[in-house]
C-alpha cells in the first residue's frame, strides 16, 4: 500500500511506514536514520564544511537547472540537510508543483519544518528505486547528493526510475561526487573519508554516471560539468 503523501508545514506522518533499506540502517544510520541524526546535521555550517565550502554554489548550480522561476512538476528525490528544498520552494510559480520522495519519516519530519506550509508542495515516503509516480509524469527531477549512498543496484534503481518518470524532453538535474584531478590536495582525505564511511562512493570515482544508466537509455543530452578540482559533478540529462 502505497502510504499516503505528507503536506508541506505537517508534522504528521503516514501510518504505514516502508522499511528502512539495509544500507541506510547498516552504513548511514549515523547521518540519517539515528533519531539524534537530524539534530547533528541539520546544521548549515557543518553541511557546508562537509562540502568544503561548496554547498551553497553547488545548490545554486542545481537550482539554476530547473529554472530562475520553477514551473510544471518537479521531483526532488531525497531530502537534503541544509537550505535546498527551501530555495527551490521560493523559486516555484504559483501554478507548479512540487513532491519530494524520501524513504525515512524522520527525514521528511525534518524538512516539512524547514518549509513554510504550501499547497504547491507534497512529501511523500517512498523508495527512490520504486518510485510510485506514473510514466512521464515529472517536468524535472532533482536528485542532490544521493547516488553515492547508494549501493550500485539501488543507484541503478533510482536512475531508472528518474528517466521512467520524467516527460519526454524533461530534464534530470544530478550534483553528486566525482573523481578529482590528480593533483587535487583533497583527494587521500576524500579517499580516507569514503573508505571509512561512505563505501558506494567510490564508484563514483571510478565510472561516469552514465555506467549506471539503463543499458537502453537514449536520453536526448546529457551535459556534465564539474567543480572544485572535480571533486562534484553536475548532470543533467535530458530525456
Ligand atoms: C540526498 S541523500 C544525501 C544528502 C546530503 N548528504 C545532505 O546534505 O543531506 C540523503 C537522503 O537520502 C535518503 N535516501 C537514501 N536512500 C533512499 C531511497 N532508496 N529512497 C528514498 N530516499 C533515500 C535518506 O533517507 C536521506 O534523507
Amino acid at each position: 500500500m502505497t502510504p499516503p503523501p505528507i503536506d508541506a508545514g505537517a508534522a504528521v506522518l503516514g501510518s504505514d511506514p516502508l522499511p528502512v533499506p539495509r544500507y541506510l540502517e547498516q552504513v548511514y544510520w549515523w547521518a540519517y536514520v539515528h533519531p539524534r541524526a537530524v539534530h547533528v546535521f541539520e546544521r548549515e555550517w557543518l553541511v557546508n564544511l562537509i562540502l568544503f565550502g561548496n554547498y551553497s554554489r553547488l545548490r545554486d548550480a542545481a537550482l539554476d537547472d530547473l529554472g530562475a522561476t520553477v514551473h510544471g512538476r518537479t521531483l526532488q528525490v531525497a531530502c537534503v540537510y541544509g537550505d535546498l528544498t527551501p530555495r527551490l520552494q521560493q523559486r516555484l510559480a504559483p501554478d507548479a508543483r512540487l513532491e519530494i520522495v524520501d524513504i525515512l519519516p524522520i527525514q521528511l519530519a525534518n524538512l516539512a519544518k524547514k518549509l513554510p506550509r504550501d499547497e504547491r508542495i507534497v512529501m511523500t515516503q517512498g523508495d527512490s528505486s520504486a518510485l510510485g509516480a506514473p510514466d512521464a509524469s515529472f517536468d524535472q527531477v532533482l536528485l542532490f547528493f544521493l547516488l553515492h549512498e547508494q549501493p550500485e543496484h539501488v543507484r541503478r534503481g533510482t536512475l531508472a526510475e528518474a528517466l521512467r518518470v520524467v516527460k519526454p524532453g524533461g530534464r534530470i538535474v544530478i550534483v553528486d561526487y566525482h573523481r578529482p584531478a590528480p593533483w587535487h590536495p583533497l583527494r587521500p582525505l576524500m579517499r580516507q573519508i569514503f573508505r571509512k564511511l561512505e563505501p558506494y562512493a567510490m564508484e563514483l570515482w571510478r565510472h561516469g554516471l552514465e555506467a549506471f544508466l539503463p543499458a537502453d537509455a537514449t536520453p536526448a543530452s546529457i551535459v556534465k560539468t564539474t567543480h572544485f578540482g572535480g571533486l562534484y559533478q553536475k548532470l543533467v540529462l535530458t530525456r
